[in-house]
C-alpha cells in the first residue's frame, strides 16, 4: 500500500482501549473521560479489520492503549491476531504497555508469537515513577518487566524526556537497561490534548537529554530499524542499544509508513493530525467492500507531516485529542 506522497505503508498500530490504570502527566489530565464501552470495536471486529488490512499489505500490528493490556480478554484478539504471525502473513505482532500486568500475559504474549515489547518506564525512583504515572507501582512494573525477560520476550524501555522530572536519570536508565539486556529509546514529549499539565516547560531536546551520557561514553549510528521512528545508536562502554525518537527536533514524517486503528473504529492516519475516517459501519453494515474503500481513501488523505513544533508554541492549535486515545 502506498499513500499520496509514495510512503509504503505497511505498519498498523492498533488501540485497543483508551482506558489505564495509570495517569501519567505527559499523557493525560487526571479526571479524563474515557469512550463509553459500548462504543468500542468487539474483538471479532477488530480482527476482521486487521485481517483485511494484512491483505492489503501491512506487514507488522502493534497493540497500544491507553494500556492494551487492561482491556478484558485481550488474550483472545492477541491469539487471533497471532494466528497471522504463524502464518506468515505478518513478519511482527507485538504491544506497547505500562508494563502493570506484564507478569500475568509475558507467557500469554511469548506463546502467541509475540517476540519483542516495549514498555514505557520513565523512572527509576519509585516516589517519582508514582508521581509521573499518578499512581504507579514501580515495584510491580520492574516484576513484570523481569517476567517478560525470562519469558523469552526482547524488551524495549520507552522513556519520556521530561527537563526537571527524569533528566538526572538518563545515566542509571542506560544501566538498568544495557545490565539486562533490554534496549532503550528515549522519546521528546509531543503537545496533545488539552489539559495536560506541565507540558511546555518540560518539553527537552534529546541532544541536552543525552549529554550526560557523552560525558563518558561514545554513540555510534547503527543501521538496526524497527518498525517505528526511532533512529538507534550503539552507546559504549555500555554496549546499549539506544533509540532516539525526535519527533520535535528532527522530523521523520518523509519515512512514515503506519495507520492507528482506536478502539472506536476510526482509522487516523497521522499522530498529529485530527484527519480519520470511520471504520466502525464500514465492518457493521458495509461488509468487505466498504473497508476496502475506506482504506482506499485512509491512504489518500494521509497528511505529509504533523506540526507538533507550532503546536508545542502555541495552544490554539493544539489537537483535541490525547495520547491515550491513540496509543502513541
Ligand atoms: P518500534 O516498532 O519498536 O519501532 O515501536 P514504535 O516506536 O513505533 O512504538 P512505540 O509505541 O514504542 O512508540 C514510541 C514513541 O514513538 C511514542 O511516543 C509514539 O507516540 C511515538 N511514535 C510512534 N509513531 C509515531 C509517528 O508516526 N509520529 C510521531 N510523531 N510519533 C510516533
Ligand atoms: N509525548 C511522547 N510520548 C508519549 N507517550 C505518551 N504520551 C506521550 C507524549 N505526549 C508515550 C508513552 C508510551 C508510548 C506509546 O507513547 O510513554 O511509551
Ligand atoms: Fe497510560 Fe501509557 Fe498514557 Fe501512561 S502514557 S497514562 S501508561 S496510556
Amino acid at each position: 500500500m502506498q499513500d499520496n506522497f509514495g510512503r509504503t505503508i505497511d505498519y498498523l498500530r492498533i488501540s485497543v482501549t483508551d482506558r489505564c490504570n495509570f495517569r501519567c502527566t505527559y499523557c493525560m489530565p487526571e479526571q479524563q473521560t474515557f469512550l463509553p464501552r459500548t462504543d468500542l470495536l468487539d474483538y471479532t471486529e477488530i480482527a476482521l479489520i486487521a485481517g483485511r488490512f494484512i491483505r492489503h499489505g501491512i506487514r507488522k500490528i502493534r497493540l497500544t492503549g491507553g494500556e492494551p493490556l487492561a482491556r478484558r480478554d485481550v488474550d483472545v484478539l492477541i491469539q487471533e491476531l497471532g494466528r497471522h504471525v504463524q502464518s506468515g502473513a505478518l513478519d511482527e505482532l507485538t504491544l506497547t504497555t505500562n508494563g502493570s500486568r506484564l507478569s500475568y500475559f509475558a507467557p500469554i504474549l511469548r506463546e502467541s508469537g509475540v517476540r519483542r515489547i516495549n514498555v514505557s518506564l520513565d523512572s527509576l525512583v519509585p516516589a517519582k515513577f508514582n508521581a509521573v504515572t499518578r499512581g504507579g507501582d514501580l515495584d510491580q512494573i520492574l516484576n513484570g518487566i523481569e517476567v517478560a525477560k525470562t519469558s523469552g520476550l526482547g524488551i524495549r524501555i520507552n522513556m519520556v524526556a521530561l527537563k526537571g522530572v527524569n533528566d538526572d536519570e538518563i545515566a542509571p536508565m542506560a544501566k538498568y537497561c544495557a545490565t539486562n539486556g533490554f534496549d532503550l529509546a528515549l522519546i521528546e514529549t509531543m503537545p496533545l490534548g488539552d489539559g495536560v499539565s506541565g507540558r511546555t516547560g518540560q518539553f527537552i531536546p534529546l541532544d541536552d537529554f543525552i549529554r550526560p551520557l557523552l560525558e563518558k561514553g561514545t554513540l555510534t549510528p547503527l543501521d538496526h530499524r524497527t518498525a517505528g521512528p526511532a533512529r538507534y545508536y550503539q552507546l559504549e562502554p555500555l554496549h546499549l542499544r539506544l533509540g532516539l525518537i525526535t519527533p520535535m527536533t528532527h522530523n521523520f514524517c518523509g519515512d512514515c509508513n503506519r495507520l492507528r486503528l482506536a478502539s472506536d473504529g476510526k482509522v487516523h492516519m497521522c499522530l498529529g493530525s485530527e484527519f480519520h475516517v470511520d471504520f466502525r459501519d464500514a465492518i457493521r453494515s458495509g461488509g468487505m467492500e466498504a473497508v476496502d474503500r475506506l482504506l482506499q481513501k485512509a491512504l489518500r488523505l494521509k497528511p505529509e507531516r504533523h506540526d507538533f513544533e507550532r503546536q508545542m508554541e502555541d495552544k490554539d492549535l493544539r489537537l483535541h485529542r490525547h495520547m491515550n486515545a491513540t496509543g502513541g
